[in-house]
């Protein structure tokens, strides 16, 4: 049976977009609920600025309280510098660096042009590598941008190729914004996959107009093998007006087990995780798995 792996991004992708926020137990929590489901990567936080996401403020606190040499591994964004001490200081395995290829999305997520920030991530990862820590790349709004509109295929391959020039070890597509179709989700994955091979790659589609699962489809069937979703879809974008998250890690799961995929992934256990975190927000799951099956007894 093929393996496919599933990047939980749930507890910083998600819960970086909740208006509410969570507090450090429940976050813990959800962390180990997600191990216990059989994830094996989690993203655990984001060592951001906290003006920038108060939401990811307690990273620090979150990383401290994991055990960071167990069967998990809990990446971390790491916008700069100042961010990659504070990963030294957590002790993380891994990190995660995250560009643009629209520059106004680049300048403002993260107050930096495109070449400003790969400026930034080439002394981020000079870090990493002498400290050993692995580094993936993220490139957002490799279909469309909030401020942009459409983003041309050819500038996502020049943003993904530096980012695994630089030593990334995978580079993450993100359609932030969720306004990729299987036509343009495959125009784009033609020009990168010319750039950087399609096994460096990583899909990340967030649900804004229902057509992450058919682009997960879509990108699977181009031979990508790795995804990134959320537990319950949490999350949204500050950017996009109705914007309803990262695809829901339940119906991922449940589109590639159907697909014959192993995932590694107790689906049962994990829609109880859904239904924790979503009951902690005060609302119903965001994904279609959870809702169908139900909450079960506890
Ligand atoms: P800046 O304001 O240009 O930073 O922000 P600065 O270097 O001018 O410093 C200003 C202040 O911020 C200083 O503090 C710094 O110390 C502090 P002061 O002296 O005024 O008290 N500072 C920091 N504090 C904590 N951690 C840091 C840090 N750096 C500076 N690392 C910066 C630049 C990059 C920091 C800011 O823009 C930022 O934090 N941006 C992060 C935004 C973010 O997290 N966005 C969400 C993640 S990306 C995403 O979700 C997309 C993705 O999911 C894929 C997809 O869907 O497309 C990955
Ligand atoms: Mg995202």
């Amino acid at each position: 049976m093929q393996h496919v792996n599933i990047v939980e991004v749930g507890p910083r992708d998600g819960l970086q977009n909740e208006k509410q926020t969570i507090d450090l137990a429940t976050k813990l929590a959800l962390i180990q609920r997600l191990a216990d489901s059989g994830l094996r990567t989690i993203e655990a936080g984001a060592f951001v600025s906290p003006q920038w996401v108060p939401q990811m403020a307690d990273s620090l606190a979150v990383l401290q309280a994991l055990d960071l040499s167990g069967p998990c591994n809990y990446p971390v964004l790491v916008p700069n510098d100042k961010g990659m001490d504070a990963a030294l200081q957590a002790g993380v395995r891994e990190i995660a660096v995250f560009g643009a290829a629209s520059e106004a999305f680049s300048q403002k997520n993260i107050n930096a042009s495109i070449s400003a920030s790969l400026q930034r991530f080439e002394s981020v990862i000079k870090r990493a590598d002498h400290a050993g820590i692995r580094v993936r790349g993220y490139v957002s709004c490799v279909v469309g941008c909030p401020y942009e509109g459409a983003i041309a295929p050819r500038k996502v391959a020049e943003v993904a190729r530096a980012l695994a020039d630089m030593g990334c070890y995978e580079i993450s597509l993100g359609d932030t914004i969720g306004v990729g179709t299987p036509n343009s989700v495959t125009d784009m994955l033609d020009a990168v996959s010319a750039q950087v091979p399609m096994a460096q790659l990583a899909g990340h589609f967030h649900d804004t107009y229902g057509m992450a699962i058919a682009n997960i489809h879509t990108a699977l069937q181009a031979g990508i093998r790795t995804f990134d979703s959320s537990v319950a879809g949490l999350g949204g974008c500050p950017y996009a007006r109705g914007a309803s998250g990262n695809v829901a890690t339940e119906d991922v799961v449940y589109l590639l087990h159907g697909l014959g995929y192993d995932t590694g992934v107790d689906l049962a256990r994990l829609a109880d995780t859904s239904w924790f975190i979503a009951t902690a927000l005060g609302r119903e799951p965001g994904s279609k798995y959870a809702r169908a099956v139900g909450r079960r007894e506890a």
